[in-house]
């Protein structure tokens, strides 16, 4: 197991439109295992491939409380089959946008088809954070940000500020400070 960089914005890639993944092999499952330790190691609650610059539509995640056993899964080449109505918000970060959070208006509820690690066709009905990991991270496997969900005027500002820092070098983040990884979707 690997960790691996977790790609910032600018970063192009995470505008990619990922691919299905086809074969269930050694190779998929070392992706898996760096995920994890990558996700982990931030910490995140959830991690798409695309955002350690693989192009699969591969999404680990464990929702698990602080002090819970771990709950790793997985969602591979997932879909929504369905959306409520009902909306909910929710203060979003991402791994990938390190240190903002801004609050963002989803579908409350959501049913997902997935091929689990081994393969085989599951289908998840989600609400709550579950619903909303889900949507934050089959966004990224589409080439989508949280911040596309908020104002002009914030997305401008807050990559305005990142277009800097990747100006003065600063790339990579080895550190998160905020101290609330729920907070930080993947
Ligand atoms: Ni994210």
């Amino acid at each position: 197991m690997a960790k691996r960089d977790i790609l910032i914005i600018p970063d192009t890639r995470l505008r990619l439109k990922s691919e299905p993944v086809t074969a269930f092999d050694a190779e998929l499952r070392a992706l898996i295992d760096d995920m994890f330790e990558t996700m982990y190691d931030a910490p995140g609650i959830g991690l798409a491939a695309i955002q350690i610059g693989v192009p699969r539509r591969l999404i680990t995640m464990d929702l698990a409380k602080k002090d819970d056993p771990p709950q790793p899964e997985v969602f591979i080449n997932p879909e929504i089959t369905w959306a409520s109505d009902e909306k909910s918000t929710y203060e979003e970060g991402c791994l990938s946008i390190p240190e903002y959070y801004e609050e963002v208006i989803r579908p409350k509820a959501v049913k997902v088809k997935y091929l689990d690690r081994d393969g085989k066709a599951q289908e998840v009905e989600a609400d709550g954070l579950l619903a909303t990991c889900l949507q934050h991270e089959i966004d990224h496997i589409n080439g989508v940000l949280f911040i596309d969900h908020i104002s002009k005027l914030k997305r401008d500002r807050v990559m305005k500020k990142f277009k800097k820092a990747q100006k003065r070098g600063e790339t990579t983040r080895d550190a998160y400070t905020e101290d609330t990884p729920e907070h930080r979707i993947g």
